[in-house]
């Protein structure tokens, strides 16, 4: 049975604003690009991983990336995050098999813990379908109208956060995507994808700082949560 990583770091990072796309801002030595593929790439389960960057990006061929024991292959970008995972999926048939793995990991998550990848490992590789790491929701949630009004009180009860890795079999992941797509469906995630063709992913309990950098006070938090690791910032 083998494992592989597609992470898709081909966006502009609107929301965090700035020139650089958020994958490439600095904390430390390295960019958040560096800081999640640290993770991955040093995994011993893990055969390989795709990156996805955009066609346009001029900041990747700039990085001196050290020495790591997984290898990694490039491929590109598309118009949203569906689209260029699916790429991935494409780039990584060249070596893959139908029912290999593929863990689907966000760039902008830089602080993914190796016993996170094993306990998604553990707990789905015997899985039919598999699934993602996530948290249950943890605030009183509302529903608000335009004008900011509370519509409704939703009851919490088994709403959960979805967060990446999103491990899922290729074949079926990208038969899954394809099918979202022809009907228009912009997915935001894997597991909408799955769902879409009436699979049931499983919901894993992933750590809280497994966060996604979104805005700009994101990074202080990032830093914060790579130090508390004791990973070099
Ligand atoms: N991503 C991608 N291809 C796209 C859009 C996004 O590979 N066309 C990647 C991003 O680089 C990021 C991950 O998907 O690592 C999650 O997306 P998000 O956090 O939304 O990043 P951005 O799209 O860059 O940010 P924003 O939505 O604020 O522009
Ligand atoms: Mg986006």
């Amino acid at each position: 049975m083998r494992f592989w990583f597609i992470v898709p770091a081909a966006g502009v990072g609107r929301r965090m604003g700035g020139v650089l796309p958020k994958q490439y801002l600095k904390l430390g030595e390295q960019t958040i690009i560096e800081h999640t593929l640290y993770c991955l790439r040093n995994h011993p389960a893990i055969s390989g991983v795709v990156l996805v960057i955009s066609p346009t990006d001029q900041y990747w061929p700039q990085l001196h990336l050290p020495e790591y024991s997984v290898p990694l292959w490039v491929a590109e970008g598309g118009v949203e995050r569906c689209h260029s995972v699916l790429n991935g999926l494409y780039k990584l048939q060249e070596r893959a098999a139908d029912d290999d793995w593929v863990l689907v990991h966000d760039a902008a998550r830089p602080c993914l813990r190796a016993d996170d990848i094993d306990k998604l490992i553990n707990n789905l590789q015997t899985h039919a379908v598999g699934g993602l790491l996530g948290l249950p929701v943890a605030d009183t949630i509302k529903q608000v109208d335009e004008s900011g009004m509370i519509t409704k009180t939703v009851d919490r009860c088994g709403l959960w956060r979805a967060l990446t890795p999103q491990m899922f079999r290729l074949g079926l992941l990208r038969e899954a995507l394809n099918n979202a797509l022809s009907v228009g469906y912009i997915v935001t995630d894997e597991a909408s994808a799955m769902e879409f063709q009436g699979y049931r992913p499983m919901m894993i309990e992933g750590a809280a700082d497994n966060i996604k950098m979104t805005h700009p006070n994101d990074l202080s938090l990032v830093k914060t949560f790579l130090q508390q690791q004791g990973r070099a910032i």
